[in-house]
Formats: structure tokens, C-alpha cells, sequence
């Protein structure tokens, strides 16, 4: 396979998870609050989970020792010869009000991933689904301004935002028990209603034309439909994806992570719903199942949401490049047989924010065109 460098590109330009970065924004945990308890969120402490969670803002240690991880990947990307750009400094402390909802903090801008996306030559702000991420868009709008003033090939689009009052939930899933949660998992029924358009940008994956959603705790199928509607006029295809051995899905870069054309990184514990992994077997695409993460579930920080797959969540510096937790040595084994140069960083910290490596990330541009690997 050749990787065409592109003479001239948009200043935004990215079709894909893995061609030759460019430009990326990496998060900031500047100011950043726990994320309170709201009908789409329900925070729990990973050793005492009947205490209450926390609320306001995260301690200046946590925040500073996150924030030197960060500055630590985006000083590997800068000796990689990439572009990183930041976050706009915002308040996270303070409460959100709208007619239809209130909300006493706001989250954080570790992780751009979630809220933001690039389609070729187009940024996407999601509509997010949760309350204290209603406003997330605000830290990176000045970057969006610039982009968007520097080149008139750049797209913009903003989602429409989803009310967020107590009808969009359902909020009795939090106290389902096990055997209901298994039952309902068949229909992906989850914590949002099907009403409004609800879709978060880190529940897509993008292997150019074609564009993985995963229905969601945190996208539904109407904000799957009103992807299908945006994206396919514009020459890709959607495809609703499916994990049901998931109970909390959110985000799919923890369980589905293609890394080249032809391979993807997948996890043993999430297969793929019977028959949505046809179109990559049609292709010849090989699906490889991650090792077991090197810390386990209960060995995650307190406050940290995620799960232990949050190993898998690597970020792909081009189609032989990728970089890796530092501690996650099976993973990083794996990856290096697989004929990729592994870089690592530590990041540890990181993961009490909900994410890794492509989670505090949004990549910008990336050399490459729009490709069709499954033609
Ligand atoms: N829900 C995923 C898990 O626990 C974490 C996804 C994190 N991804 C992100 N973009 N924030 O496995």
C-alpha cells in the first residue's frame, strides 16, 4: 500500500485513525472538575462504591500530575517534528443553566476526542449527551475560528444540541439489575432516550469513506441517523456498529481501534455483533485481539470511570508509528510483531479524566486522502 502525500491539503484534512500526523490538539487538565451525577452520569468510587463521588473542582496534585503527562505526550509529538495545539482556558466550576436543565459543574478538556471530530476537510462538534458536557465545544472554538478563517475549504458544523431535560433519559438503567441489563442489551437500550439526536464524536471511527458508529450510553440511533443523513451525501458510508457483551459502552476507541488499512486492534472482551464484522473479513482486514492490560479493573485510579481497556487506547502517529502507555508491555510487544515502532509515554494519570492516549487527543490533519478500503 502506498500513502500518497498530498500536495496542498486543507489546513483540516484527516480521513482516517493512522496516516502521517500533522497537527493534533492535545487535552488539557487545567481547571478540570469531577464530573457530577446527572441522569446520563452516574460517577462512582472504584474501592468504596456506596460513598459519595466528589464534587467541584479536581485537587491541584491531580490536576498537575495529569497535566505533566499531557505536556509529556505533547512534547514527544513536538520532537516527532508534529504540530500540537492546546485548549482555551475555561471554567469548569462553573454551574450550567438552560431552560431545560441545570447542572451545579462542568467536566474538563482532557479529552477533545469526545466532543470534536474531523471528516476529511470538515470539523463536527457532537452533540454530546451528558449535562456537565453540554459546553465542551467552548475551549476549542478559538482553534476552530483560526482553521476556519485560514482556509475556505474548511467545513464547519455544529450538531444540533439535544435539550438534555429529564424526558431525553432514562435514568431508572443506572438501578437495573444484572439479568434486566443483560435482557435490555439485546435492544441497546441504554441511559438515553431515541427521541433527540445524541451522539458523542468519540463513538465514531473513521477508515476513510467508511465511518464506525457504535450505539452507545452516549449516541443513540436518531444521532446515528443524523450522521448517516450529514456524512453520506457528502461520499461516506455509515455504519452503525454494535458490542454487546459491553454493559457501559462509551467511546469505541477502547474496544475497536483500526491501526492500518487491513488491521484492526480489537478487544477479546467486546466482540463485534454477529455479522457487522463481515465487511472486514470481505476485505481481508485482519481483527487482533489486544492482550490482557497490564493493571486491572480494580487497579485503576479511584475516581477513573473507564475501564481497564483504556490500554488499548493508543494513538497512531502514522501507519508504522504508534504511541503506547508506558506500562502496557504486552500491548506494546504485540504492536512492535505487528511491525510498528512503539513510542511510550506515561500516562497514567491521564486515565482518572476517562481516557488515554487517542482520547486526549484530536488529530486536525494527517497527510492522506479519502480512501475506499472496502471497496
Ligand atoms: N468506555 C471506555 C471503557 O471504559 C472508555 C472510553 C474512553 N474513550 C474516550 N474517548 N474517552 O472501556
Amino acid at each position: 500500500m502506498r500513502y500518497p502525500a498530498v500536495v496542498n491539503s486543507s489546513v483540516v484534512n484527516s480521513w482516517n485513525e493512522w496516516d502521517p500526523l500533522q497537527e493534533i490538539v492535545v487535552g488539557s487538565a487545567d481547571r478540570a472538575c469531577f464530573e457530577p451525577t446527572e441522569p446520563g452520569s452516574r460517577p462512582a468510587l472504584r474501592d468504596t462504591p456506596g460513598l459519595p463521588f466528589p464534587t467541584g473542582p479536581k485537587s491541584e496534585e491531580d490536576i498537575g500530575q495529569a497535566n505533566e503527562e499531557l505536556d509529556g505526550l505533547v512534547a514527544l509529538l513536538e520532537s516527532q517534528g508534529i504540530v500540537v495545539r492546546r485548549p482555551q482556558p475555561h471554567d469548569f466550576s462553573a454551574p450550567v443553566r438552560t431552560p431545560d436543565f441545570e447542572v451545579g459543574n462542568q467536566y474538563c478538556a482532557v479529552c477533545p476526542r469526545d466532543v470534536m471530530i474531523t471528516m476529511g476537510n470538515e470539523i463536527i462538534e457532537a452533540t454530546m449527551s451528558r449535562r456537565a458536557r453540554y459546553f465542551e465545544y467552548q475551549p476549542y472554538r478559538k482553534l476552530v475560528y483560526e482553521y476556519w478563517n485560514a482556509d475556505p475549504r474548511v467545513e464547519w458544523t455544529t450538531a444540533p444540541k439535544p435539550s438534555m431535560g429529564d424526558g431525553m433519559y432514562r435514568e431508572e438503567f443506572w438501578d437495573w439489575p444484572l439479568e434486566k441489563r443483560h435482557e435490555r442489551m439485546h435492544s441497546f437500550e441504554f441511559c438515553v432516550g431515541q427521541d433527540e439526536v445524541i451522539f458523542d464524536a468519540a463513538d465514531m471511527s473513521r477508515l476513510g469513506r467508511d465511518i464506525l458508529v457504535q450505539e452507545s450510553m452516549t449516541t443513540n440511533r436518531a444521532g446515528i441517523r443524523w450522521l448517516k443523513r450529514h456524512l453520506e451525501p457528502r461520499g461516506f458510508r455509515v455504519h452503525p456498529v454494535h458490542f454487546p457483551l459491553d454493559f457501559f459502552p462509551s467511546h469505541i476507541d477502547c474496544t475497536f481501534v483500526p491501526l492500518r488499512p487491513g488491521l484492526v486492534l480489537t478487544n477479546p472482551e467486546r466482540p463485534l455483533r454477529e455479522g457487522e464484522e463481515k465487511m472486514f473479513l470481505a476485505n481481508d482486514w485482519e481483527l487482533v485481539d489486544a492482550p490482557q492490560p497490564v493493571l486491572g479493573n480494580d487497579e485503576m485510579p479511584r475516581y477513573c470511570q473507564s475501564s481497564k481497556w483504556l490500554s488499548m487506547n493508543v494513538l497512531s502517529l502514522s501507519p508504522t508509528k504508534v504511541v503506547c502507555e508506558e506500562r502496557e508491555k504486552p500491548l506494546q510487544d504485540l504492536l512492535a510483531k505487528l511491525d510498528f515502532e512503539v513510542l511510550t509515554v506515561p500516562f497514567r494519570h491521564v486515565f482518572e479524566y476517562g481516557g488515554s492516549l487517542h482520547c486526549a487527543t484530536w488529530d486536525v490533519r494527517r497527510e492522506g486522502t479519502r480512501e475506499d478500503y472496502f471497496p
